[in-house]
């Protein structure tokens, strides 16, 4: 106990202890520094508990804080299983402006034919173009009038041997016919935090930021590399707070004890919205990053 200092150290503790729970810094609204595009990314939203912690606040969190382009991970959203045109529209509707995915794309056959003319609708882009449909990349424009690609990748550790983000990323970046827009965002789809560290760092200075998504997890290592990209490992879930990843705690505590196979039900209940909020100036360098979590309660 530390009298002198004016405060209490079980206090103290106590605070550290309740912001550590809600996993984010407090949700402070700095203003945005002159000329910089303000951009709110969202992490894998999942079924309908994802898209109602969605729906709710993103609205109000737009318009409250000068939000000029949201993108927001799609994969698991029909469901917890893939994503459909109708999940997707609901999401466009809530103000969302591109709609990114990863492995879990493909679970839902009827999006295959959405995908090729719902240029808001990306899959990652190192799948190639070998009778995959779809697109990984894309140029939008922001509330503001600001030009920006947003580019979707998938990691290769732990899941499907795809092509490879990083040689795919250069060939993007460095050989297309005309340069992409200063201010470049990449879904970075991926499993494991070694793979997505070293991708933020080998894009360092080419793009605006890398966030990853895939583990349903946030990740407290939000920071901009020397380069000037706002790089964060995982931004985290938007769906069901009390889950093992968004699935129903007893279908996937089951599943490590037996091991045997077991059909998962997604979680209901209060849910929680996971994102990250970037300033980015109109040279492409990012110039703040910050977590950003709402739950329903
Ligand atoms: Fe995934």
């Amino acid at each position: 106990m530390d009298d002198s200092g004016g405060h209490d150290v079980a206090g103290q503790h106590e605070t550290e202890a309740r912001q550590v729970g809600l996993g984010h810094p407090p949700n402070s609204d700095q203003p945005r520094p002159a000329g910089a595009v303000r951009v709110l990314m969202l992490g894998d939203v999942i079924g309908k508990p994802g898209r109602v912690a969605l729906e709710g606040p993103l609205p109000e969190l737009r318009h409250a804080r000068g939000i000029d382009f949201v993108t927001a991970n799609g994969e698991t959203l029909a469901g917890g299983m893939g994503l459909t045109a109708s999940t997707a529209d609901a999401l466009f509707a809530a103000g969302v402006d591109v709609v990114t995915s990863g492995n879990h794309i493909w679970d839902k056959r009827e999006i295959y034919a959405t995908l090729e003319t719902e240029e808001r609708i990306l899959r990652p882009l190192n799948y190639g173009n070998h009778d995959v449909t779809g697109r990984g990349w894309g140029i939008f424009h922001a509330a503001d009038g600001t030009e920006l690609a947003v580019i979707n990748l998938q990691g290769r550790t732990y899941m499907q041997p795809i092509d490879n983000p990083f040689t795919d990323a250069d060939r993007l970046l460095e050989e297309g016919v005309e340069p992409l827009p200063a201010v470049r965002l990449v879904d970075f789809h991926c499993e494991i935090t070694s793979e997505k560290n070293a991708l933020g760092v080998y894009l360092d200075g080419r793009v605006s930021a890398v966030v990853g998504t895939h583990t349903h997890v946030v990740t407290a290592d939000e920071r901009i590399l020397p380069g000037g990209t706002a790089y964060l490992t995982d931004v985290g879930m938007t769906g069901p707070r009390d889950s093992v990843i968004g699935i129903r705690s007893d279908d996937a505590i089951q599943k490590f004890i037996t091991q045997m196979p077991k059909r998962f039900n997604l979680a209901e209940g209060a849910g929680q919205l996971s994102a990250v909020l970037l300033d980015i100036a109109d040279d492409g360098r990012a110039r703040r990053i910050q977590r950003l979590q709402i739950h329903d309660d």
